[in-house]
């Protein structure tokens, strides 16, 4: 009897999802790959300062794997299992070289090599970058290869298509149910395997530097269809932002890798212009207090120092905003060479804020950027080596069998706070180094998703066309566009740089009243064509959910870890909350149910995280 060809779901069109999507069709597993946007539309498009890898003039420095591997632990004030960040870490250098294959434009010396520049969390030059818009170039490479495997027949595009929900057969995924965004139909597709690819959840504290469709609605989705959602409450504020009426711009750490440098007046509410304030006259306080790493200490630390300086009074005029000054870059090395680095970034300056960036200091404020937590999932460690075995096809399996996840989605590597520019990294490591694995699962280890019975598929459909029925004929009052707004105030108020037990616990009660007020949720559009509202609506609920998770991991965490920082619990608490928080979801309660995991510190022992601080 002939064997049906294997068929993988990819869910997600960015560098996570494009990287495994190339690596299974190399491999000959068919691919239905699946995304909201054109894929070159993908969050990952805004990606801007950089990939991090350690190459032979890094290592002429004295760098290597495993110190960019320490870094990456360290960074994440070892919450991460350590074999899949030193596998990450190894495989680094390779990725640049195939990166650079597949035609990224990469930065380069005069001399003809890889530019590299400074990043944070590294005293070492180890950041590849493409101008300020490395993610887009990355992006635009992978979706040529992509195309590749499209015009071979081996992929299979559906754009515009949301995915609603996994299937799940006999304890194992076996396919999804998703929705065509433009017609609004509802239906079912079988796979050996799914990867969820999906990117962060930033919307769920309204305004962040993510994009639009971030809305972690996929994840949450699975989350309540039965897997583990691992460190939710570990969310990353990116020091350096434009805070806008509509989102927040990401002004990228390369600025300072370039050599920017972050002040504010010494005299509180000095009404003077920038240029106008002498240099003995300013504050630079991250070089100040971190005199080893300055600018470039990691992005948890240099966020909460920013947001202490504004809460002294120091901010710019005395408002919420700090300097973030160029000047000194370009008197070194002139105006050109500064564009040649970074004009990404300067263009969005100067097109949402309306001054030169080169001659004037750029006004910024931190702004909510990634989710370190995301889908638990496993691996298997390779004994000999510290890292990972590789084929294994438990490697990003979530504990439900079938179900993958990759890139920002996943709980993966970056513990309780990423390092800038492993997050390039580590959505292509996943792809490349996990292809295999999940190519493993569907021709060894799974039952074929074509034997899987269409009542399995059917009801899917019927409960999400059922859940869009109760949003479309709601006869409700409650706007989701202006409930959406509150919960995000209160997360970004209450539940991102600084974190107290009281106002967690408030704001968890505020989330019961979201709940209620969400099954009022009533539609301005009913309409059954391209309908974007009910799709947000849709995922309103889903971000309420994951709301209620990251509260309850933040209010259990009575420590202070990487971006998760409690005054009232200042020291991390290595005795008590060395561990991965693991959130539940029990569909009786419809609410979490917290548990945790030990982490793997087997190869680096944990030590203090101080980059030099100065005590003051
Ligand atoms: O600042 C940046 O360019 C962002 C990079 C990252 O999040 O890795």
């Amino acid at each position: 009897m002939a064997t049906a060809k294997k068929r993988v779901i990819v869910v997600g069109g960015g560098l996570a999802g494009l990287s495994a999507t190339i690596r299974l069709a190399e491999d000959g597993v068919d691919v239905d790959l699946f995304s909201m946007v054109p894929v070159k539309r993908s969050h990952s498009v805004c990606a801007q300062g950089g990939i991090n890898a350690c190459n032979e003039i890094a290592r002429q420095q004295g760098y290597s794997e495993w110190m960019h591997f320490d870094e990456t632990v360290l960074g994440g004030d070892f919450l991460a299992d350590q074999p899949p960040v030193l596998e990450m870490c190894n495989w680094a250098p390779r990725i640049i070289d195939l990166l650079d294959r597949m035609g990224v434009p990469f930065n380069r010396t005069p001399e003809g090599q890889r530019a590299l520049r400074l990043f944070g969390g590294s005293l070492f030059k180890r950041t590849f970058f493409a101008g300020a818009t490395t993610g887009q170039q990355l992006l635009y490479a992978l979706d040529e290869q992509t195309r590749r495997w499209e015009a071979e027949g081996r992929v299979t595009k559906y754009e515009f298509w949301e995915f609603l929900w996994p299937v799940i057969h006999d304890g194992a995924c076996v396919g999804i149910v998703a929705q065509d965004m433009r017609t609004m139909q509802i239906r079912a597709f079988r796979g050996d395997a799914v990867v969820m690819a999906t990117g962060g959840n930033g919307l769920v504290f309204g305004k962040s530097t993510m994009s639009v469709i971030c809305t972690g609605g996929a994840t949450s989705r699975c989350y309540q269809a039965g897997a583990k959602y691992a460190n939710p409450e570990f969310i990353q504020v990116h020091p350096t932002a434009i805070p806008g009426e509509d989102k927040c711009r990401l002004i990228s750490e390369s600025a300072r890798g370039e050599g920017g440098r972050v002040w504010v007046p010494r005299k509180p509410g000095d009404p003077r212009r920038p240029n106008d304030i002498p240099e003995s006259e300013r504050y630079y306080f991250l070089e100040e207090r971190y005199p080893k790493y300055g600018n470039l200490v990691p992005r948890d630390i240099a966020t909460r120092e920013i947001f202490q300086v504004c809460l002294e009074g120091l901010g710019v005029g005395g408002g919420n905003m700090v300097y973030l000054d160029l000047g000194d870059v370009v008197k070194q090395i002139g105006r050109e060479k500064v564009l040649a680095k970074l004009e990404g970034i300067l263009e969005i300056y100067e097109k949402f804020v309306g001054t030169d960036p080169l001659a004037e200091p750029m006004k910024i404020f931190p702004a909510v950027h990634y989710s370190m937590g995301g889908l638990w999932c496993g691996y298997t460690k390779d004994d000999k080596t510290g890292g990972l075995k590789a084929g294994a096809p438990n490697n990003f399996m979530t504990n439900i069998p079938g179900l993958y996840v990759m890139g920002e989605a996943s709980f993966a590597y970056h513990g309780a706070n990423r390092l800038g520019a492993n997050s390039l990294l580590s959505c292509i490591f996943d792809g490349l180094f996990g292809g295999p694995s999940i190519r493993n699962y569907v021709t060894d280890v799974a039952r074929a998703a074509a034997d899987a019975p269409q009542s399995a598929y059917e009801a899917v459909v019927k409960q999400e066309s059922q859940k869009q029925d109760r949003l479309l004929k709601s006869a409700g009052d409650v706007n989701p566009y202006l409930l959406w707004q509150e919960m995000g105030k209160q997360m970004t108020e209450n539940c991102t740089v600084v974190r107290r037990n009281e106002k967690l616990r408030q704001t968890l009660n505020l989330c019961q009243e979201w709940k209620h007020r969400y099954a009022r949720v009533k539609l301005s559009d009913t309409g059954m064509w391209t309908n974007q509202n009910l799709s947000f609506a849709r995922a309103l609920g889903d971000m309420i959910v994951q709301a209620e998770a990251i509260l309850q991991g933040a209010l259990r965490r009575d420590e202070s870890r990487g971006a998760h920082y409690k005054p009232d619990f200042p020291e991390r608490d290595d005795t008590n909350f060395l561990k991965t928080t693991i959130a539940t979801f029990d569909a009786a309660t419809a609410a979490p149910v917290i548990s945790y995991e030990p982490v793997d510190t087997s190869l680096i022992p944990p030590r203090a995280r101080t980059y030099g601080k100065k005590e003051a």
